[in-house]
C-alpha cells in the first residue's frame, strides 16, 4: 500500500540532524531539496565526507526550471565523525550500491541505536549487508525516478522529475537469519519516527511512503535489468530498445527476474512487468541509460546489482537465469576494456 504525502499530519518540533553520504548528483539533489523545502528550525543538513578535516562546502543546483541557487554546506570530516555522527537522526546513503557497504563500514559503529538509515541507490543487494552490520539502527530503502546531472563537482543539476518510493524494509523470513543480534532484539521499534518521516515526504517531491518497499524494489530492478545493460552494450538511447530485434533478450532477462522474485514471495505478473518495462523504453526513449554513461565514461557500472543481484538470488532458489548471466559477462567485459 503507498500512502499519499501528507505533510498536515503532526511534525515534532525537535531539531533533527539529517546526514547524507555521498555528494553524487542524487546526494546533492536531496541534499538541495531537504535544506530548501524544510524549515531550518526542524532539521540540521550535513554531508558526511571522506577527507581528514570538516569544511564549508559552498554547492549550486539549478532546478527544472534553470532558477540557481546556492547554499554553503557543512561537510563532516573524518575527524569530526566521533562528534557529529551519533547526533544523526536520519542517514541518507546516496553511493552507488558498490560503495555501500565500504561507506558504512566506519560510519555505522559510530550513529546511535535510534538513528534511522535510508539506501538510495539504483540496482538491490547491499542491504543484505547492511542488515547485518546494524547495532540497533533500523533501515528503509527507497528508489527515485528523479533525474539530475553534475554539471562540475558541486554544481548539480536537476534534469527530470519523478516519483520517489521509500519504505521500511522487512527482511522475508529466509532473510531474517542474516540480521545482527541486536537487530533482531529491536525488531519491535523498527520504524521511521513520524518526524522523520514527514521530513523526507516534505522535501522530496513526489515521494511516497510504501509499506512494500521490496516489491517496489523489484519492479523497478526489472526496468533496470532490460534497459541498462543492453543500451550499454549496443551504445544506444533507451528507445531503441522498442525494436523487434531486442525482445527476445528482454523478455528472457524479465523472465528470469520474475521467476527469482516469485520464488522471494514477491508477487509480479509477467505481463504486467513487461508491458511497464516498454513503457519506460518509450518515456525515456531520448536518454542515455545511467549504465551506458558509465561504460562511456569508463567507470564501474552498477551491473552487480542489477542482473548480477538476479544471478545472485536465483543460485540461493536452484533458479537457472543464463539471459542475465549472459548480459552480466558482457558488460564485465566492457569493463575491462577499461579497467586493466
Ligand atoms: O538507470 C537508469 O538510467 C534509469 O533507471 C532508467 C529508468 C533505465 C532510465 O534511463
Amino acid at each position: 500500500m503507498i500512502l499519499a504525502n501528507d505533510s498536515t499530519s503532526a511534525n515534532s518540533t525537535l531539531l533533527k540532524q539529517v546526514s547524507i553520504v555521498g555528494a553524487g548528483a542524487i546526494g546533492q539533489l536531496i541534499y538541495h531539496q531537504l535544506s530548501t523545502a524544510v524549515s531550518a528550525s526542524k532539521i540540521a543538513v550535513n554531508v558526511i565526507s571522506r577527507a581528514e578535516h570538516s569544511q564549508l562546502q559552498p554547492l549550486t543546483f539549478t532546478s527544472l526550471d534553470n532558477t540557481e541557487s546556492t547554499q554553503t554546506a557543512e561537510f563532516v570530516g573524518l575527524n569530526d565523525y566521533a562528534q557529529q555522527l551519533p547526533k544523526t537522526d536520519l542517514l541518507i546513503v546516496c553511493v552507488k550500491a558498490y560503495q555501500v557497504c565500504a561507506a558504512l563500514k566506519t560510519i555505522i559503529p559510530m550513529l546511535s541505536a535510534e538513528c534511522h538509515i535510508l539506501l538510495l541507490h539504483n540496482g538491490m543487494g547491499p542491504h543484505l549487508d547492511v542488515a547485518q552490520m546494524l547495532n540497533g539502527q533500523s533501515l528503509s530503502l527507497g528508489t527515485t525516478s528523479q533525474a539530475a546531472l553534475k554539471q562540475s563537482l558541486w554544481h548539480t543539476k536537476q534534469t527530470g522529475k519523478g516519483v520517489t518510493q521509500l519504505g521500511i524494509l522487512q527482511l522475508p523470513k529466509h532473510f531474517k537469519a542474516l540480521e545482527s543480534s541486536s537487530q533482531q532484539k529491536s525488531s519491535a521499534q523498527k520504524t521511521l519516527p513520524e518526524s522523520l518521516k514527514n521530513i523526507l515526504l516534505t522535501a522530496i517531491p513526489q515521494s511516497q511512503w510504501s509499506e512494500d518497499i521490496l516489491t517496489m524494489l523489484w519492479q523497478k530492478l526489472a526496468i533496470n535489468v532490460a534497459i541498462n545493460p543492453l543500451t550499454a552494450i549496443h551504445n544506444c538511447q533507451n528507445g531503441q530498445l522498442a525494436h523487434e530485434q531486442y525482445s527476445d533478450t528482454i523478455i528472457a532477462a524479465v523472465t528470469e527476474l520474475v521467476k527469482v522474485a516469485n520464488a522471494e514471495h514477491i508477487s509480479l505478473e509477467l505481463p504486467s512487468v513487461l508491458n511497464r518495462v516498454y513503457q519506460v523504453i518509450t518515456l525515456t526513449a531520448d536518454n542515455y541509460s545511467s549504465m551506458h554513461q558509465d561504460v562511456q565514461h569508463q567507470r564501474t557500472t552498477e551491473i552487480d546489482s542489477i542482473n548480477g543481484f538476479v544471478v545472485q538470488m536465483a543460485k540461493l532458489h536452484g533458479i537457472a537465469t543464463p539471459q542475465n548471466q549472459h548480459l552480466v559477462d558482457e558488460i564485465k567485459c566492457l569493463e575491462l576494456q577499461y579497467h586493466r
